[in-house]
Parts: structure tokens; C-alpha cells; sequence
């Protein structure tokens, strides 16, 4: 028998989504951005698409990308780093700073992809349910005592919520010995950020990525904002060709243009409150969302569920998870798919 990790043995799999089986389905359950893009944009990743040397490895110190995302975030260029993906930079964060005798406290419902990053590394695991969920979430902020990692997702995935910065600053500064992971995935649906706080505590990792209002989920593009010393410890391992040259260039190309990119996150927060001003006429209980997915509860989840897919249209069933029986979370896409979603739910109201 050949011998695996231990932990792994705890481990399922990801389960596998049928969303690449059909190819006429409306993707609205992984969060992406998936309006059509501008002529204007197409035509900017067009011309980059032939600066891109296919032969070699990407730049493995892109100091312009680097500089570029400083100057997004407001910071110095040494507080950021690159990954092939958020994901990525969790995974070598959870990899970093966390092994057996380390502690992580986790708030459900939560971004399910990092559990097994963590459960790799260590099995003591905090998990806090975050109360009223639907109505005003409530954090117990009381267990941080017991723990030396914090990961949150802010806004939350699947909730939409979001805690205050100033929140998240004062714990901050009053555990400088623990290390808040704060991923900011949806950040740009909001402009709330912690991503400041890098440049004067060591005990913060901010998360984000171009996978959701940057629109550039198929290339993998993540970074973090923290203290040059965890940059340091994480470049240990970091896989310095892990983000690839298409990644890099687009990326580059997005930061040059953010007004482009603006503009889509106005229309899908636009098509966010369309929506939910409507599912509140059809008395439908959600979550007051701060991303670009509005969490919704239903008496027949599964019915709807089924009748969406009928009209190919795929949202992400939340039902499984403790707390969220009989919901469905559903990424703000077109007006038009807003509408057919609507239409759908209306008609099992
Ligand atoms: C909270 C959160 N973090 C991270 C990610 C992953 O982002 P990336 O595509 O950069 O790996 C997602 C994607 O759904 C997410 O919801």
C-alpha cells in the first residue's frame, strides 16, 4: 500500500460541477463576471494577446505588474505578491503559517475551498457559526483568544456580508500575534477594503484576485497585500512560475484601463439592486449582498433548482450547508438573465 499524507485520508474530494458539460448553460453559480465584453476590451487583450511570447517561461519578478497593483491598492510594491490564482495564494498562506500546533478559526458559512488547504496542515479547527445569518450576522469575536490564524471571507462567500474594515482593524491591532487572512475575492463590488492595514501591521494577509470584477477568470490571476516579511516566508515556497504569461500581460492591461472594468462592476451592482428589489415583491428571504451573488432562501429549492436547469441556467445550491437548508446562491449576470432567473422564481412562489 502506498502511504499518503495522513490528513489527506480525511479528505473528500471536490466534487465536480456539470457546468463545462454544456456548453449553452448560463453560468451563474462560480461568481465570475460573465457579462460580454466590450469591443473596447476585447480589442486592448487582442493586441496584447501578440506581445505574449509563447516559448518561454513567464517573467518570474514582474515588477511592473507588482508596481501596477501597488499603485491599485495604494501601497508599496514590496507589501504585494503575485499567484496563479487566489487560491493559490491561500493555499501557500495555509501552507506558511500553519502546521500542527497552529490553530484556525474558520466563520460558517464560508469559501469551501480553502478547508482543505487547512485541514492539511493542522486538525485543531475552529469553527463559528455566524449568527442571523439573513437577517444582522453576528460574529463571535470571543474565540479569536483561542486562535493563531483568523481566516475571513469579506464579503462573506456565500452570504454577500460584509464586515465593517474598521471592524476588522481594531482586532487587528488589539492580536498582533495572530495573523488575520482577510480575502477580499469580491472587493471590488463593495470598495471596502482592509488592504491598507498591510502597510503597518505584520499580522494581516489581504486576498484578492482578477477572477471576479476583473473579468479574467480563465487566466488565474490572484495577489496578496501584506508586510514584506510574510512575503518573504511565503516566496520560500512560492512556485516563482506559477503565473503564467497571459495571466501577467492581461492582468497588466486590466490595471492600465480599471475605469473599463468599473464600469461592468456599475452595471452588475445596477442588475444586483434590480434583482433584489424584485425578489423582495416576491417575499423571497436573502441576504443583503456587498459582492456580485445574492444568497436566496426558498420553500422549494430543489423545484426551482431543476426548472432553472431545465432553462439551463446553473445557480450554486447552498443547501447542504448547515444553517442554509433550502438555498441557492446566484450570480448577478446579465438583466436579461436577472429576468429569466425572476421569471422562474415567480412562477414557484
Ligand atoms: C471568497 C473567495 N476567495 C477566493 C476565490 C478564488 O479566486 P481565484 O479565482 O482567484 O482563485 C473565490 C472564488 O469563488 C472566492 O469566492
Amino acid at each position: 500500500v502506498i502511504k499518503q499524507n495522513k490528513r489527506l485520508m480525511n479528505l473528500s474530494p471536490y466534487k465536480v460541477s456539470d457546468r463545462f458539460k454544456n456548453k449553452n448553460i448560463k453560468k451563474l453559480d462560480w461568481n465570475e463576471c460573465n457579462l460580454p465584453l466590450s469591443g473596447e476590451i476585447k480589442s486592448l487583450f487582442q493586441k496584447e494577446f501578440d506581445k505574449i511570447n509563447l516559448t518561454e517561461y513567464p517573467d518570474i519578478n514582474n515588477m511592473m505588474l507588482i508596481e501596477l497593483l501597488a499603485n491599485y491598492c495604494n501601497l508599496k510594491s514590496k507589501n504585494i505578491e503575485i499567484f496563479n490564482g487566489s487560491d493559490s495564494a491561500l493555499q501557500n498562506i495555509f501552507s506558511c503559517f500553519v502546521d500542527d500546533d497552529v490553530t484556525v478559526l474558520v466563520y460558517d458559512p464560508n469559501y469551501t475551498q480553502i478547508d482543505s488547504y487547512i485541514q492539511l496542515q493542522t486538525s485543531k479547527i475552529i469553527r463559528s457559526s455566524i449568527q442571523n445569518v439573513f437577517t444582522q450576522p453576528w460574529y463571535d469575536f470571543s474565540l479569536i483568544e483561542n486562535a493563531d490564524v483568523i481566516y475571513i471571507s469579506n464579503p462573506n462567500n456565500p452570504t454577500g456580508y460584509l464586515l465593517s474594515p474598521s471592524v476588522i482593524a481594531t482586532l487587528v491591532d488589539e492580536n498582533p500575534d495572530k495573523l488575520f487572512i482577510i480575502d477580499e475575492a469580491y472587493y471590488e463590488f463593495c470598495k471596502q477594503s482592509c488592504a491598507h492595514l498591510a502597510a503597518t501591521y505584520d499580522n494581516i494577509v489581504v486576498t484578492r484576485t482578477f477572477s471576479k470584477a476583473f473579468s479574467l477568470a480563465s487566466a488565474r490571476l490572484g495577489y496578496i497585500c501584506t508586510g514584506e516579511k510574510n512575503i518573504e516566508t511565503i516566496n520560500k515556497i512560492r512556485n516563482k512560475k506559477e503565473v503564467n504569461s497571459y495571466a501577467q500581460h492581461f492582468g497588466a492591461v486590466i490595471l492600465k484601463n480599471v475605469d473599463l472594468f468599473d464600469k461592468r462592476v456599475s452595471v452588475v451592482n445596477r442588475n444586483k439592486s434590480f434583482f433584489i428589489n424584485e425578489i423582495k415583491k416576491l417575499q423571497i428571504e436573502f441576504c443583503d449582498s456587498f459582492s456580485n451573488f445574492v444568497l436566496i432562501r426558498l420553500n422549494n429549492h430543489k423545484k426551482v433548482l431543476k426548472e432553472l436547469s431545465d432553462n439551463n441556467i446553473l445557480v450554486r445550491d447552498r443547501s447542504n450547508i448547515p444553517g442554509l437548508e433550502n438555498c441557492l446562491r446566484i450570480t448577478i449576470d446579465t438583466l436579461q438573465n436577472m429576468e429569466h432567473v425572476l421569471e422562474i422564481l415567480s412562477k414557484n412562489d
